[in-house]
């Protein structure tokens, strides 16, 4: 529908507008529609169908890059879209003129969808998204500093200091909740962050090494290897290549780090120390 016709209809619904209650309802509304007609809010907000059938719009059409789960696939360099509203303040807005204009100068197309469906879209996307820890883990941040340092440092970045074979962990609570920050420390196989997948490689020359995938084509694979330097290697010039199930993240358990070690070093994390 056209807007001189949506036009049109309201002047005849306000003729009407008080001979009988149906009119007053349909100019009441068409009053709305205008009214949310290019406004920053979700009109689909709080309507549990509308997630639902955004996810199904979602496995359809953008599952090919996205993932269907929304966490993003290996061999693609898009984004993990649960991750679209942690941190800071992303507006409903801002996602779907993403998902209707596209992001230009990457392979992020432009959708002619109506509008109707990119809000479904964007329901789903806030049904998913993930919001990291909102209130202050009871820990002590200066213990939790000093255990970071000898445990995890190696491996991880923490503003600018530490290692770069694990993910930097500066803003990991704001895109963590506590149960699955928990579960990487103390499981970290369970589930193994894209870009860090374990790798065994033999080269041509027998030499052995172990890495984390940072990227891979049907021809080469580039890695960082665990004494953290950056690698490539053509896939035909090695001797073999193993794909591993355990991170190289060593497992802390209980007796390595209790749990109130493992709450002092989450709310170090959490802290601006
Ligand atoms: C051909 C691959 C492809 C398809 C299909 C695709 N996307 Fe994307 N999308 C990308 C890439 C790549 C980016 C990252 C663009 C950039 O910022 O460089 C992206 C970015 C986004 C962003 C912005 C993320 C952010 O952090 O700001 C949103 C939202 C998004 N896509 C939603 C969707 C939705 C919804 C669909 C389906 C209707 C879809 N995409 C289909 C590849 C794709
Ligand atoms: C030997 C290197 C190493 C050490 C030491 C290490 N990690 Fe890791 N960590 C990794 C690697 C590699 C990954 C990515 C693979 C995975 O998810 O297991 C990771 C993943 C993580 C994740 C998941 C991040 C995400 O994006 O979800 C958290 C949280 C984490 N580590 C916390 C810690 C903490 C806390 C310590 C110290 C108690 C620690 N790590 C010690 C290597 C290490």
């Amino acid at each position: 529908m056209g807007f001189k016709n949506k036009v049109a209809i309201s002047k005849h619904a306000l003729r009407l507008a008080f001979t009988d209650k149906l009119s007053w309802l349909l100019f009441a509304w068409l009053l709305g529609a205008q009214w949310t007609y290019g406004q920053e809010l979700n009109p689909l907000e709080g309507d549990p169908r509308a997630a639902r059938v955004g996810g199904s719009i979602f496995r359809a059409q953008c599952a090919t890059c996205h993932g269907a789960d929304a966490k993003g696939i290996d061999s693609i360099d898009a984004p993990d879209l649960t991750l679209v509203y942690a941190g800071t303040g992303t507006s409903d807005e801002s996602v779907f003129d993403k998902i209707r204009n596209g992001v230009p100068g990457s392979i992020m197309p432009a959708h002619t969808f109506p509008d109707t469906e990119i809000w479904m879209l964007v329901s789903y996307l806030r049904s998913i998204g993930v919001s990291g820890i909102s209130s202050a883990v009871d820990g002590n941040p200066d213990l939790g500093r000093t255990l970071f340092s000898n445990n995890c440092a190696a491996c991880h970045r923490k503003g600018n200091e530490g290692g770069a074979l694990g993910p930097n962990l500066s803003k990991i609570t704001e895109v963590r909740s506590l149960e699955a920050l928990i579960s990487s420390i103390r499981n970290p196989s369970f589930s193994i962050s894209r870009g860090y997948k374990p790798v065994s490689i033999t080269t041509s020359d027998s030499q052995q090494i172990q890495g984390v995938i940072k990227r891979e084509d049907a021809f080469s694979i580039q890695i960082m290897d665990t004494n953290q330097f950056l690698r490539a290697f053509s896939k035909m010039s090695l001797k073999g290549l193993e794909y591993e199930e355990q991170s190289w993240m060593p497992v802390f358990s209980e007796s390595l780090l209790s749990d109130t070690e493992l709450r002092n070093i989450i709310s170090f994390l959490q802290s601006s120390l």
